[in-house]
C-alpha cells in the first residue's frame, strides 16, 4: 500500500481561538516564524507524502496564497539584498504543488474529509489537522504511515489523556497486539468520562482507506449534529481493517491557548540566537499575578 496524498481540511470557523480567528484562518496563526499550516504541510513532506489536499472555503484563500510566489515581495527582498529571507519566501512557495477541493457547507470532519473523495479516487490517503502539532524526529504522520502500511490497514494516531478530558476527543478501545500497537474494536466521538471506553485519544492524523467515502456517504449526523469522522470510522473497525497507533513526539492542541503559546516558546527556545534572551525575559515577568 502506498501513499501519496495528504488531505487537510482547513474548512473550520476556528471558534476556540476568537477573536484572534475573525477574519484570519485559523491555520494561519502563527507558532514561532511560521503559519501553523506549515509545520502540517512541512510535517506531510517530510514523511515522504507528495501531494498536499486543502479541503477549504471561500474565506481560506490566503492559506493557499502561503504557498504560492509572491512575485513582489519577492521584489522587495532582491533590490534589499535580504537574501537569506527571498530563500525562505521562495521555498515555502515551492515545496509542494496544492490541489483545493471546497467544503461548501460546513458538516463536520467527517464530510470535510468526504469532500476529497474525487482527488484520493481508490488510493489510500493521509488525513491531518491543524489543531493537532507534533514535532520530535519520525514523529506525527510518518509513525502511522509505517504500521498502516505493514498492516495494509487504515490506521489512527493515539494518546493517553486523562479521564477529565476524554470527552474533548474521539476514543478508541482495542486490543495491544504489538507495543503501542492496536487492533481498534470500539471507537466513540467525545464521549463522557463514564462512557469512554478506554483514555486512548485519537490525535488529528489518520491513514484512510477509500471505502471510508462509500461509508461516509450514508454517515448519519452524530454528537453535535455533525457528520463525524470518527464514527465512520467504526465501519472500517468493524471489518478488522482498523488499528491504533500510539504517538511518540511532543504533541501540541494548537486550538487551546495554553499549548499554543507553550508550542511558541517551545520553537523560539530551540533558535540558538533567541534562547537566552527569552528565558531572561520569561523569567523577569514571573511571577505576574496582575
Ligand atoms: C477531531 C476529531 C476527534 C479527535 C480530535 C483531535 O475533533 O473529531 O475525534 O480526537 O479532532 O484533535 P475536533 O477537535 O475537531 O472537535
Amino acid at each position: 500500500m502506498q501513499v501519496r496524498k495528504a488531505v487537510i481540511p482547513v474548512a473550520g470557523w476556528g471558534t476556540r481561538s476568537l477573536p484572534a480567528t475573525k477574519n484570519i484562518p485559523k491555520e494561519m496563526l502563527p507558532i514561532f516564524r511560521k503559519p501553523i499550516v506549515q509545520y502540517i504541510v512541512e510535517e506531510a513532506i517530510g514523511a515522504g507524502l507528495s501531494d498536499v489536499v486543502f479541503v477549504t472555503n471561500q474565506n481560506k484563500k490566503i492559506i493557499e496564497d502561503h504557498f504560492d510566489r509572491n512575485f513582489l515581495l519577492e521584489q522587495v527582498l532582491e533590490r534589499g539584498s535580504k537574501t537569506e529571507l527571498l530563500k525562505e519566501v521562495r521555498e515555502v512557495a515551492e515545496m509542494v504543488d496544492i490541489i483545493s477541493v471546497r467544503q461548501k457547507r460546513q458538516l463536520g470532519l467527517g464530510h470535510a474529509v468526504l469532500c476529497a473523495k474525487e482527488v484520493c479516487k481508490n488510493e489510500p490517503f493521509a488525513v491531518m489537522l491543524g489543531d493537532d502539532l507534533m514535532f520530535g524526529k519520525n514523529s506525527g504522520i510518518s509513525e502511522l504511515l509505517e504500521a498502516a502500511e505493514t498492516e495494509g490497514k487504515a490506521a489512527v494516531g493515539v494518546i493517553e489523556v486523562p479521564e477529565d478530558r476524554v470527552h474533548r476527543y474521539g476514543i478508541i478501545s482495542g486490543e495491544e497486539f504489538a507495543p503501542g500497537v492496536y487492533h481498534v474494536d470500539k471507537l466513540v466521538e467525545k464521549p463522557k468520562k463514564e462512557d469512554a471506553p478506554s483514555n486512548l485519544a485519537i490525535t488529528g492524523r489518520y491513514v484512510l482507506l477509500p471505502q471510508i467515502f462509500d461509508i461516509l456517504e450514508t454517515q448519519e449526523a452524530g454528537v453535535g449534529g455533525e457528520i463525524q469522522l470518527t464514527d465512520a470510522l467504526q465501519g472500517l473497525a468493524d471489518q478488522g481493517k482498523l488499528i491504533a497507533v500510539k504517538m511518540q513526539g511532543q504533541r501540541f492542541d494548537a486550538g487551546d491557548w495554553v499549548e499554543y503559546l507553550t508550542a511558541n516558546i517551545y520553537f523560539a527556545l530551540h533558535d540558538e540566537e533567541l534562547h537566552d534572551d527569552l528565558v531572561k525575559r520569561i523569567q523577569e515577568i514571573l511571577p505576574c499575578k496582575d
